[in-house]
């Protein structure tokens, strides 16, 4: 049997802060942010919105425009790192939410729980709901998962950069009209790091920032070999004599904690599937340097970013190796695409992939690319640590969802926040009803009960 996204919606807040304004707040160079990382804008929540929030309203979303109701859907999962309760799952809150606009009781029957793995676990949402309408326990319908994220750092940390918020919401059948998983190729890698992590009752979390970056890099690569093996062995692709996996999948979306990652992933996994071709040995010669190795032969990632001299000509090296045209070719052709939305966007933790996959969509449809029949391959990553990587293959009816996608009408009219609201939201200095915009037809976070019995206990309603 097979499964798929037959749908996607997202929910962007409309409040930003601009990657100038905070350069300049920041006194940081400009250029590191737009050229460095790849970041322009970063979407913010209001006072008034939380990750169920922002849920909710991209639930709200599919299910009016495909017409569906309650009934409609089976399941309810929400992946998320922004959780706020330990116990009380997120989807319950949501769930509440749409039975504001539904009817009271009209999702009893719908099951589905909150998942954690830092930016991961969406994936993990995706493949275990894809493997329950494959099992054909779905009796005709529909798995909604959602990813919903704020992502927040320190202010004045170096992560302070990396933030934004959204959710996405995707909507799973048997027979989808955008994109078919590829079956039993899905693969994955796992190892208990402490990259970036949020203990409890810490709202923003402590990362050691270039060994996450490294350590992505890292658990990609893993899970690709499990992944390449799979696909051989089920006879998914067939390499001919010095071809590369890569060169069979047609668009690649990487996890994009910022735009800029996904260029640096693609350049780590193509130097390593590229490594023995022998279109490496004319990049080696165009370059005219040798591919650097560390001294240091303990192999650990720490060991890796203590040797400043490897570091410091693997940079280098890089740098040559993406300016070739070689690079620049795959980069235009199969990723380029998914980095636009990011750089408006910013960070989603969870949401990142499939706000890159929908912007991939959006922008090659726009160039006038048939999508038909082109794999897409995925390369999911969460701190702590944990990558899959899967594929799936567009279907013929995708013009159907795709040629309406529109990412400015569908965020709406963005306002800029100064940066004095920005640190006061971020600081929690307003209260929930101290709202910068109004919203309409959205749902919002009315309250927080803070004392007794009902500490944490949160009130929605659903804006007309
Ligand atoms: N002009 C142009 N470019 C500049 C520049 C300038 N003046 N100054 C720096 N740059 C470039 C650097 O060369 C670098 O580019 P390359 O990576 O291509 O070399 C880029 O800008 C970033 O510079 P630094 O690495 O020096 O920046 P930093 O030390 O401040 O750290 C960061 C960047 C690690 C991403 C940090 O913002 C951070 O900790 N972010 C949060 C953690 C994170 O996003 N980790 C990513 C992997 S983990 C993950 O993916 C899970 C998740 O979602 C969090």
């Amino acid at each position: 049997m097979t499964a798929g996204i037959d749908d996607i919606s997202i929910y962007i807040p409309r409040l930003f802060i601009s990657a100038s304004d905070f350069a300049y707040a920041r006194g940081l160079d400009i250029q590191k942010l737009e050229n460095g990382l790849g970041i322009s804008k970063m979407a913010m929540v209001d006072t008034n919105q939380d990750p169920a929030c922002l849920a909710a309203n991209a639930c709200l979303k599919i299910m009016q425009k495909n017409n569906l109701s309650p009934k409609d859907i089976g399941r309810l999962y929400i992946a998320t790192e922004s959780s706020f309760d330990e116990s009380k799952a997120m989807n319950s809150y949501v769930i509440g939410m749409l039975e504001q606009v539904y009817g009271n009781e009209s999702f009893e029957h719908c099951g589905g729980i909150e998942c954690k793995f830092a930016c991961v676990s969406g994936s993990y949402a995706l493949y275990d709901n894809s493997n329950w309408i494959r099992a054909g326990e779905a009796e005709g319908k529909y798995a909604l998962v959602v990813v919903s994220d704020i992502a927040k750092y320190d202010l004045r940390s170096s992560g302070e950069v990396t933030q934004g918020a959204g959710a996405i919401a995707m909507l799973l059948n048997d027979q989808p009209r955008l994109l078919q998983f590829d079956p039993k190729v899905t693969s994955t890698s796992i190892k208990n790091e402490y990259d970036f992590y949020r203990p409890f009752g810490k709202e923003t979390p402590i990362v050691h920032g270039q060994y996450s970056n490294l350590l992505y890099l890292i658990q990609v690569k893993k899970a690709l070999s499990t992944y390449k093996k799979k696909v051989f062995a089920n006879g998914l692709i067939k390499l001919k004599h010095d071809e590369t996996i890569l060169d069979y999948i047609d668009y690649l979306n990487m996890h994009l904690p910022y735009s800029n990652m996904g260029k640096k992933a693609l350049a780590y996994l193509l130097r390593h599937e590229w490594r023995n071709l022998s279109r490496w040995t004319n990049i080696i010669k165009k370059i005219k340097m040798q591919e650097p190795t560390p001294q240091n032969v303990k192999g650990t990632i720490e060991s890796v970013l203590a040797d400043s001299d490897f570091m410091k000509n693997d940079h280098i090296f890089t740098k040559l190796f993406v300016n070739t045209r070689e690079f620049q070719d795959v980069y235009e052709s199969k990723l380029a695409s998914s980095l636009i939305a990011s750089k408006i966007i910013g960070n989603l933790y969870t949401a990142s992939l499939y706000l890159g996959f929908r912007s991939s969509l959006e922008f090659e449809f726009q160039k006038g690319v048939d999508l038909a029949d082109k794999r897409i391959g995925f390369g999911s990553y969460g701190s702590g640590s944990s990558a899959m990587i899967f594929s799936g293959v567009i279907q013929p009816e995708y013009k159907q969802i795709v040629k309406d996608m529109n990412l400015e009408m569908e965020i709406g009219k963005r306002k800029k926040l100064s940066l004095e609201e920005y640190e006061e939201i971020h600081e929690n200095k307003r209260n929930v009803d101290e709202n910068i915009l109004d919203s309409k037809k959205e749902f919002i976070l009315i309250d927080v009960k803070t004392k007794n019995e009902n500490h944490g206990k949160r009130t929605y309603k659903f804006n007309e």
